[in-house]
């Protein structure tokens, strides 16, 4: 389907309850543009991680963003963008648990946040983009013309996602997994900068008891509500 007209559409929510996967099938039937602004910083945190950045540091944060270049690229095969930390391909590699353990810290610092924000901005000015995270309807994109907040049971995120790291790590269990969903959960709507937050005027999507494709079927319909305005 071609774009009719351009608009912004945010995705939000708790820690993962689906966001990437409806963001990624919309932006594909719309022709918009996919961005994941959860890997912005998990690639971020993989830098101060490699590069042991000391982030109670100012100093050392700043330094060391200045040394980051991140970009995204669109996969044919995998028909996703998939991001790049100066210039080498990291969308597996962020998705290990000793990321997940850190990027809430790292995405809870001002700095961090500015210049991911001033990034994803850019990203947005043509608009027919779908951007999904935590604080896209509510800092990044205050104007977006279609807002959806995302949530789902805890046991059935918890399902998912110990489904998905299990496939590349056998190793992992579901406690890990538990805790590292409820920490970031916590950290993400208590901190001070920007926290995870349901924008006022944002629609909520439960996904616990519907399909991919309801789910999809349903963000389409208030996509074109909102197109045809
Ligand atoms: O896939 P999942 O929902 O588990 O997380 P993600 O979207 O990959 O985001 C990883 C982490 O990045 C979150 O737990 C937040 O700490 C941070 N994040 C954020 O602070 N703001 C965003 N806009 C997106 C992610």
């Amino acid at each position: 389907m071609k774009p009719v007209s351009n608009i912004i559409i945010t995705i939000d929510g708790w820690s993962s309850c689906g966001k990437s996967t409806l963001a990624r099938q919309l932006a594909k039937k719309l022709g918009y543009v996919y961005i994941d602004s959860g890997a912005m910083y998990r690639a971020i945190t993989l830098y101060f991680l490699r590069n042991h950045v000391d982030w109670t540091s100012v100093k050392e944060v700043e330094e060391a963003l200045n040394s980051i270049d991140i970009d995204f690229h669109y996969n044919e095969a995998t028909e996703k963008s998939e991001i790049y930390l100066n210039g080498e391909n990291v969308e597996y590699v962020i998705r290990d648990l000793v990321v997940a353990e850190k990027v809430s810290d790292v995405a809870a610092i001002r700095e961090v946040r500015e210049f991911a924000v001033a990034q994803q901005r850019k990203m947005g000015k043509k608009k027919g983009i779908v951007m999904d995270g935590r604080d896209i309807g509510t800092t990044v994109f205050p104007r977006a013309e279609l807002k959806i907040f995302m949530t789902a049971d805890n046991a059935v995120r918890v399902e998912r996602r110990f489904k998905e790291l299990f496939e590349k790590n056998p190793n992992i269990t579901v406690e890990e997994v538990k805790n590292n969903l409820e920490m970031r959960d916590y950290i993400d709507s208590n901190r001070e900068v920007s926290p995870l937050r349901q924008a006022k005027d944002a629609i909520v999507l439960d996904n616990t008891n519907i399909t991919e494709e309801q789910q999809l079927k349903q963000a389409l319909k208030w996509a074109k509500e909102n197109l045809s305005q």
